[in-house]
C-alpha cells in the first residue's frame, strides 16, 4: 500500500493508474464503518484509494478539530488489511491554497437539521469533498448512510456539477447493541456507550418525533433535533460532551414494530 501526502505526487500516480478506481474519503480514526466502505470499494473496483484528512473547515469548534483523534499508523494498518492500494493524506495548507476563499455551498437542505445546529459545516464538507473528488478522479466514491444528510448533499453536488463519478451509498454499521459506529464513540465510557444505544432504539420505535425527543431528555441526553425526512427518522443528541447522530429508514422501524407486536 502506498501512502501519499504530496498532491503533485498523487496526481502523477493517478495519471499512471489503469482500471477502475474506487475512492473512500475519511477523516481517519477508522473503525468497522469505514472498513465496510473500503471492502465494498475493493469488491467493485480494480484499484482502491482512501483519503485521511481531518478537514478544518467542517468543524464548528476549533477545540473539536484539535481533539479529533489522529491515529494514522493504526489507520494505515487497517486500510492495508482491507486491500486499499493508496492512502492520500494531504496537509491542510496544500488542500486550501486559496485560504478557503473558494467555497461550495448548497442553499436548500444544507441549512436544515445538521445544518441548523452546525452552521457552515456542510459548506466545509462539500468544499473538501469536491477537492478530494477532483484529485481522486474515481469511477466510484463511497459514503455512509450514517451521515445521511451529508450523503444526500454529496449526491446532489455530483449531479448538479456533472461530476463524472458514481456516489455509492453504504449501510450504517452498528455495534451489537445498535449504536452506530463513529469515531466519536471512543470518547464514551462503557456506561455511556450503553446509554448511547438508546438513541438508535428510540429512532426505531413507534413513538412520535416529539416523544422520542422527550424520552431522550428523560434519559439525560440533550437532543438537538428528531425529525422525519427523506423516508427516514434522523436525530442528533449530546451525551455529556459527545454529540451523537443517527438515522434509520422507515422499513427498519416497521420491521422492528412487526417483530415486537
Ligand atoms: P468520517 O466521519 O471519517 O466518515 C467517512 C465516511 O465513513 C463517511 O462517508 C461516513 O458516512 C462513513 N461512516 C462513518 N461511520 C459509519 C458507519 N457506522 N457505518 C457506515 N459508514 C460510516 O464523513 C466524513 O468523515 C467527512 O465529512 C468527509 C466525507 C471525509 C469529508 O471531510
Amino acid at each position: 500500500m502506498n501512502i501519499v501526502s504530496d498532491i503533485q505526487q498523487w496526481r502523477e500516480i493517478r495519471r499512471s493508474l489503469k482500471g477502475s478506481v474506487g475512492f473512500v474519503p475519511t477523516m481517519g480514526h477508522l473503525h468497522e464503518g469505514h472498513a465496510s466502505l473500503c471492502t465494498r470499494a475493493d469488491a467493485e473496483n480494480d484499484i482502491v484509494a482512501a483519503s485521511i484528512f481531518v478537514n478544518p473547515t467542517q468543524f464548528n469548534q476549533p477545540s473539536d478539530f484539535e481533539q479529533y483523534q489522529r491515529t494514522l499508523e493504526a489507520d494505515c494498518r487497517l486500510l492495508e488489511s482491507l486491500g486499499v492500494d493508496y492512502v492520500f493524506c494531504p496537509s491542510k495548507e496544500d488542500m486550501y491554497p486559496d485560504g478557503y476563499e473558494v467555497q461550495v455551498s448548497e442553499t436548500k437542505i444544507a441549512g436544515e437539521l445538521e445544518g441548523e445546529f452546525r452552521p457552515g459545516h456542510f459548506t466545509g464538507m462539500l468544499t473538501v469533498v469536491l477537492k478530494l473528488l477532483n484529485l481522486a478522479q474515481a469511477d466510484r466514491a463511497y459514503f455512509g448512510e450514517k451521515d445521511f444528510q451529508q450523503l444526500l448533499l454529496v449526491k446532489k453536488m455530483a449531479a448538479a456539477l456533472f461530476l463524472p463519478v458514481e456516489i455509492v451509498a453504504c449501510a450504517t454499521v452498528r455495534a451489537e447493541n445498535g449504536l452506530a459506529l463513529s469515531s466519536r464513540n471512543a470518547r464514551l465510557d462503557a456506561g455511556q456507550r450503553r446509554k448511547a444505544a438508546e438513541l438508535a432504539q428510540l429512532l426505531m420505535s413507534d413513538l412520535s418525533d416529539d416523544e422520542v425527543k422527550k424520552q431522550l431528555e428523560l434519559l439525560g441526553f440533550r437532543p438537538e433535533y428528531v425529525a422525519t425526512r427523506w423516508g427516514r427518522r434522523l436525530g442528533a443528541a449530546w451525551l455529556d460532551k459527545v454529540r451523537l447522530i443517527d438515522n434509520v429508514p422507515f422499513v427498519e422501524r416497521n420491521q422492528k414494530n412487526a417483530a415486537v407486536s
